[in-house]
């Protein structure tokens, strides 16, 4: 049997996205020191969806943070297309708990923040910020101010925001944690229609199981704090996942087993 060598282009094209390596977090808090991660590396492959789920306190948020150049690590390092991210950088888009629209700019104003911050050409970004209207429903509402949407309405937008500058990876820290459930579940839906056209690599933070079993093509499990990798599980169900997938039995069974694993790992301090 021969040895299959790769071109240099086929390993390029196989490199991660996004590698962490080693990283640990200590904040000095009024307290005193709180080590919040400690030793975790993660990879992100190209267009892939990964979810992080683990318990209260855990160091979701500061994963996020670190990745979005937000907070630099007390220990270990993270490229992004192997470049190390020491600020926030035009590659990586967030989306946020509460979508933090300005109330007084239109919906298109606001997605257009991130673009006008970039100094990207405005007339390029409206093209592009009508498209993404359109991709999340909202084209009608481009000229409305976010008290006159509902708050589903209003996270789509923050969803618009987060993808208005053509970003490598999003990152979302429970951006459907406000919502109603009956919300969240179409919020999934819409969530996956736009990251399939959209084609990004996402990073996704929730509380809820069935929501990452639902989005992900991985999901990563932390541990309580200090924070670090417990396991990892691969989805493997069809897309597009559609309200129907909740009701498979092998979507049962990944919420079912990851449900007894996140048991083990809650403990409160
Ligand atoms: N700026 C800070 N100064 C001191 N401690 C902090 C700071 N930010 C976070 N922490 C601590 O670090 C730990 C991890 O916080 P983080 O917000 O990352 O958790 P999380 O996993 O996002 O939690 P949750 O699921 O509740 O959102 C917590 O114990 C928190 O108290
Ligand atoms: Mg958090």
């Amino acid at each position: 049997m021969g040895v299959k060598t790769s071109s240099s282009s086929e390993m390029a094209s196989t490199l991660p996205l996004l590698v962490a390596e080693n990283l640990s977090v200590t904040y000095q808090g009024s307290r005193g020191a709180v080590t919040a991660i400690s030793d975790l590396s993660l990879e992100i492959q190209e267009g892939e969806f990964v979810s992080v789920i683990g318990p209260s306190g855990c160091g979701k948020s500061t994963l996020i943070k670190i990745f979005s150049g937000l907070l630099q690590p007390s220990k270990g390092q993270v490229r992004l297309k192997g470049t190390p991210i020491d600020k926030p950088r035009g590659d990586v888009g967030i989306v946020f708990q509460q979508a933090t629209l300005l109330p007084w700019k239109s919906v298109l104003e606001n997605v257009l923040v991130p673009a006008r911050a970039l100094n990207q050409d405005i007339s390029v970004a409206e093209k592009k910020a009508s498209e993404l209207l359109r991709l999340i429903g909202l084209e009608k509402f481009s000229q409305h101010y976010p008290s006159e949407l509902s708050g589903g309405m209003q996270q789509r937008v923050g969803i618009a925001r987060g993808l208005i500058h053509d970003p490598d990876l999003l990152l979302m820290d429970e951006p459907f944690s406000a919502l109603d459930t009956m919300t969240r579940d179409h919020m999934s839906i819409e969530l996956q229609r736009i990251w399939m056209a959209a084609r990004k690599s996402a990073l996704f933070i929730t509380h809820s199981i069935p929501e990452a079993v639902f989005l992900s093509d991985r999901i990563v499990v932390m541990s309580a704090r200090p924070g670090s990798i417990v396991t990892e599980i691969t989805i493997d169900l069809p897309r597009p996942r559609t309200l129907e997938t909740l009701g498979d039995p092998q979507f049962i069974l990944y919420c079912s087993e990851l449900r007894t694993l996140f048991e083990k790992l809650v403990s409160f301090d």
